[in-house]
């Protein structure tokens, strides 16, 4: 399965912090905003990913990122000239899709659970169809949110509704067959003028073709998409840092359990980030082998 993760738009929300810096490139505590969406899509075992950004934000992307091979993945470039809406994903991510299933994951999206790698990689081996995520929210009106109907069956979706059906929100990860590049041609901008996610999604649900699937208690997401939830993320992560010892989206971490970068690639990466906590994690690591 290849990945997306969409790190586009004007970021007007938390405006003045995106006048010169790209959303997603501010700090969530200790790293940039969008290792945790490519940390994620790790987690699900996806090692092919484009990161879709503006055209003037590229540049500073790729001098954090490269091509990925630090951490063990193999990452492209791609542009959204306009922001478009996020089913742009899938006309701009044609080529590199390839007629394969693919994982498009927004770049504000922060995800933690301790089981939750085992539900990703689960979902990522798609053969048809879509399958999303859902998590109990106390401000659906800001969201994508599911209708059941009695037997708790998904009926419908709908974007940012006045009055929502449900507390559950989709979150931003979504996998789909091969089958949304064409989904995403059909669908027409939405009244705010955008190709929404939330039509691509509804379209699969009304063939019949949608898993919905619950979060579980002790998991936890975040749409890093205004002050107060950009706050709350960072100190949810210094939180687990301090005291779980845990560390999400230490991406050489990530790619070292999971044997796809070697001791060479691990200690110069421990060596260049030698005096910060992600430096001396990876340190811990390099210690314990063995
Ligand atoms: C987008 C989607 C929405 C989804 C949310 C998750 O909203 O349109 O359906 O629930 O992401 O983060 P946005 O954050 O772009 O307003």
């Amino acid at each position: 399965m290849k990945g997306i993760v969409l790190a586009g738009g004007s970021g007007t929300r938390l405006a003045p912090l995106t006048i010169a810096v790209s959303k997603q490139l501010l700090p969530i505590y200790d790293k940039p905003m969008v290792f945790y969406p490519i940390g994620t899509l790790m987690n699900a075992g996806i090692r092919d990913i484009l990161i879709i950004t503006t055209p003037h934000d590229a540049p500073l992307f790729q001098k954090l990122l490269g091509d990925g091979s630090n951490f063990g993945v193999n990452l492209s470039y791609a542009v959204q000239p306009e922001p478009g809406g996020l089913a742009q994903a899938f006309l701009i991510g044609e080529e590199f899709i390839n007629g394969e299933p693919v994982c498009l994951i927004l770049g504000d999206n922060i995800f933690y659970g301790p089981t939750l790698p085992e539900r990703l990689k689960k979902a990522a081996d798609l053969k048809s169809g879509g399958r999303v995520f859902s998590y109990e929210v106390h401000d659906p009106e800001r969201y994508g949110v599911v209708a059941y109907d009695e037997n708790g069956k998904a009926t419908s979706i709908e974007e940012k509704p006045e009055n929502p059906k449900s507390s559950c929100a989709v979150t931003g990860i979504y996998f789909f067959d091969s089958e949304v590049v064409r989904i995403a041609k059909a669908i027409k901008p939405s009244a705010r003028d955008q190709l929404e996610i939330t039509d691509i999604n509804q379209t699969y649900l009304e063939a019949g073709e949608l898993e919905v699937i619950p979060m579980k208690t002790g998991d936890v997401w975040h749409d890093a998409g205004t002050h107060a939830s950009l706050l709350e993320a960072g100190r949810f992560i210094e939180t687990l840092e301090r005291l779980q010892h845990i560390h999400v989206a230490n991406l050489e971490a990530i790619a070292w359990k999971a044997g796809w970068i070697d001791e060479t690639v691990l200690e110069r990466q421990m060596n260049a980030y030698s005096n910060s906590g992600y430096g001396k994690y990876l340190k811990r690591l390099l210690d314990r082998r063995g």
